[in-house]
């Protein structure tokens, strides 16, 4: 007989195709999140959980069956989920890396471009009808090119981005604990503040950890230069939002552009007031391409996970460690 797999949101149909000929397939009907309720039932009538990064797996939900096999998270990063529970159980955890670290970079690159040359404000003026002809000073920006880029943390993902921005010969600052990247590509590493003193793009690229946590607040955005951007593709609360907010309301840094967000899907009050930011809603990984690929490696953790095996991208390998 074939496991039961719980999807708490319908997949591309490709990966969904997969799905149904490995498992007996439950997943949400409607193009909605899932309450903590809903999950929990899913949950608990289940094989495996194949849940969002958006999907809170706490404790509760995880200690609801008895049985449950795996959670397989459909994204790279998997603070929504209590490992350290999972672990205690026994019940690996798998994630997708590799597949979204380029599309991710892209978008990384894709926020400042728009931030620097202005393109959202930009394009809403001309919707607007307000274009009367070419002027000196019209949305003037900055140049991106031969400029200092600071990646914080040079995982895969910070990796990538530093990669791309040699073709705009700009020299790279990047701070990391783990990591030493100065063999792959022309880097420099240097401590947080130099970065942040030195850089005139600073894109974020660590996990979500009791560490990163507001490792960017008030102190962070006064040292960083007044013409500087801030890039965060990685996980809203590794910024203070509040103190973000504060940051580009008085110009402590000319701007921001943020995929991620501190409570998402919601948004402080007053950031949507300020031109100096680009807003986009969690998209990184959002290519036909990846979304795609990240569902295949899910499937891939899912079916090995069922088969006894160690799945290719497990997050808490220490339960086969014994
Ligand atoms: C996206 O944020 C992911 O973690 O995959
Ligand atoms: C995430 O995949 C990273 O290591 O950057």
């Amino acid at each position: 007989m074939k496991p039961k797999i719980f999807v708490t949101r319908m997949l591309p149909d490709l990966v969904m195709e997969k799905l149904n000929e490995y498992f007996v397939v439950n997943a949400n009907p409607e193009d909605r999140a899932l309450s903590k309720e809903e999950i929990k039932r899913g949950t608990s009538d289940c094989d495996i959980l194949l849940c969002l990064l958006s999907d809170t797996i706490d404790s509760d939900i995880i200690s609801c069956n008895p049985n449950l096999k795996g959670i397989v998270n459909y994204a790279v990063g998997f603070n929504n989920i209590d490992v350290k529970h999972a672990t205690k159980l026994n019940i690996p955890v798998t994630n997708t890396p590799g597949v979204l670290t380029e599309t991710t970079a892209d978008m990384a690159w894709a926020l400042m471009f728009s931030t620097a040359r202005r393109i959202v404000e930009s394009d809403k003026f001309m919707r607007e009808g307000k274009f009367k002809g070419w002027e000196p000073k019209l949305f003037l920006g900055f140049d991106i090119y031969g400029k200092t880029l600071g990646i914080i943390g040079a995982g895969r993902i910070g990796t990538a981005v530093a990669k791309r921005a040699l073709g705009f010969n700009m020299k790279i600052l990047y701070s990391d604990n783990n990591s030493d990247i100065e063999n792959t590509i022309k880097a420099e590493k240097v401590d947080l503040e130099t970065l942040l003193k030195n850089s005139d793009f600073v894109s974020l690229h660590v996990p979500m950890l009791p560490e990163t946590k507001h490792l960017i607040g008030e102190k962070e955005l006064k040292i960083m230069k007044d013409t500087a951007i801030l890039i965060n593709t990685s996980r809203g609360a590794v910024v203070n939002e509040k103190m973000l907010l504060k940051a580009l309301q008085e110009n402590w840094i000319t701007g921001a552009g943020l995929d991620v967000y501190e409570n998402e899907p919601k948004l402080i009050d007053g950031l949507i007031d300020c031109d100096n930011v680009v807003l986009a809603p969690h998209i990184a990984s959002a290519s036909v391409e990846t979304r795609t690929n990240m569902g295949f490696i899910a499937v891939e953790n899912a079916i090995t996970i069922w088969q006894g095996e160690i799945p290719p991208q497990i997050v808490n390998k220490e339960i086969y460690e014994n």
